[in-house]
């Protein structure tokens, strides 16, 4: 039986069912929609729409529904469309009469948007906790990185060396704006659509506000049109996801190279790499290159919701259920990626030696040459091209460019320590940049950043 029945003189279609149902994935809303249905049976009731008696009796069957999904012994039936229908069907069975007021002043329209807030609201806060573990490991990385520096690239060409530490903040600053973007799409979301019935509100003497209170929401919606056609904070939150997911895309891109022989700046534990079927001596990044992978999913999750959204007509239209999966999914895929990329960059071990060995090039210390030109009175765009002189000849005539640095009128022996190993990175003074000095503080801030955003979750 389905619930517009009345309607209609035959049943559906197994081809219509095995094509609009939704049950296969959206009884993960099951928790959430049992909560809507309490607050909802809570408001009728605070409103005389249910008597006393009824609201005691549809809160226990809606308990007792709790009870059995809990314990995975609620029968699912084939009939069951969705995971709204599954409770309501079973609510009726167990409350009888009272059950079938359940549905009272409701629609699944407003039903459904109500449980996916719900959802969406816990995931997300959930996500942005995860996130900050693999912060925190980033974070104990870098402090125990010490004053370890590697070269930093543009263009993936050697450009000037950095602190391990500064680069692996890098990622984790990235990291707290995606934070920062999955807390504001919860605070946006957090608005309550019961009460908008299937489009347009009810003849009732419906109290949305107060349910919305009931249901810990901040606020109620403003227009019940818009309450069961929004799914702005599902986009939001696979556009959060998405931007999320490619941020460890390209942690994972540089655990990928760092840990080719040709880098060789990392190894990772035998127990984040993976082996090959044929070739013995490999170890492989598997779990870096799926996190680099799944970002493609993500994106395509995103870019399909807001293909299905754009030119939907207001208001409910059955297109919105495909909502779920990609949220679902995208969700899943990002925690499985946190939790892994933690894990291997827990696990894995810095080989400092290669690092600071691909530093020390002469030319590194370019920009620091010219610098030092700069303090003594030649303008920047000249010594750029004096520095640049030298780079070549010593490129071109295969001579060292300390050689040609001491020979220059203008450097000299006295701009010989500026080539010295390992001093460059100290050069890097200036506020958020990349040498020791500032590298200390930052450590510090980012620690204080993570202590506020824990504060914010809590
Ligand atoms: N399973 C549906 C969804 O997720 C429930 C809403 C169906 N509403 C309707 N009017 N047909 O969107």
């Amino acid at each position: 039986m389905t619930l517009w029945s009345g309607r209609f003189g035959e049943g559906p279609s197994e081809e219509l069912l095995a094509f609009t149902v939704s049950l296969p994935f959206d009884r993960r809303l099951a928790a959430d929609d049992l909560e809507g249905s309490r607050a909802h049976v809570r408001g009728l009731g605070r409103v005389g729409v249910l008597t006393n008696d009824e609201v005691a009796i549809l809160i226990a069957a809606l308990d007792h529904v709790g009870e059995e999904l809990a314990h995975g012994i609620f029968k699912f039936l084939d009939s069951d469309e969705d995971v709204h229908t599954a409770v309501e069907r079973r609510v009726t069975e167990i409350a009888g009469a009272a059950g079938a007021k359940l549905h009272t002043g409701r629609s699944r329209n407003d039903q459904v948007a109500t449980a996916l807030r719900l959802f969406a609201k816990r995931e997300l806060n959930e996500t942005a906790r995860r996130v900050m573990a693999l912060q925190r490991v980033l974070h104990e990385r870098a402090v125990a990185a010490e004053d370890c520096y590697l070269p930093g690239y543009t263009h993936m060409q050697r450009a000037q060396p950095v602190l391990l530490a500064h680069h692996l903040l890098a990622h984790g600053w990235a990291l707290a704006r995606d934070v920062d973007r999955l807390l504001a799409t919860v605070h946006r979301l957090d608005v309550s659509p019961l009460g908008a019935g299937a489009l347009a509100g009810s003849s009732l003497p419906l109290d949305p506000d107060a349910v919305a209170d009931d249901l810990g929401f901040r606020a109620r919606f403003e227009n019940s049109l818009d309450a069961v056609s929004d799914r702005d904070f599902v986009a939001e939150a696979l556009f959060d996801l998405a931007l999320l997911g490619v941020h460890l895309s390209r942690i994972g891109e540089e655990v990928v190279l760092w840990s080719t022989e040709e880098f060789g700046f990392l190894r990772l534990h035998d127990a984040f790499a993976t082996g090959s079927s044929m070739l013995p001596q490999k170890k492989n990044p598997d779990v870096a290159e799926l996190a680099r992978g799944k970002a493609g999913r993500l994106i395509g999750h995103l870019t399909g919701l807001l293909t299905t959204l754009k030119g939907l007509p207001l208001a409910y239209n059955r297109d919105l259920q495909e909502d779920k999966e990609p949220l679902f999914d995208a969700l899943d895929q990002v925690k499985l990626a946190l939790a892994a990329l933690a894990g291997l960059l827990a696990t894995a071990v810095f080989d400092v030696e290669r690092m600071q060995a691909a530093a020390d090039t002469e030319s590194s210390a370019a920009v620091d040459l010219a610098e030092w030109l700069v303090v003594k009175g030649t303008p920047f765009r000249d010594a750029h091209a004096i520095v640049g002189g030298l780079v070549r000849d010593s490129i071109e005539r295969h001579v060292p460019l300390s050689e040609l640095v001491e020979a220059h009128p203008a450097l000299g022996a006295e701009a010989l320590p500026l080539l010295e190993p390992g001093s460059a990175v100290g050069r890097r003074t200036s506020p958020g940049s990349a040498g020791p000095g500032p590298v200390a503080e930052q450590v510090n801030r980012f620690a204080d950043r993570l202590a506020r955003d824990e504060e914010r979750l809590a």
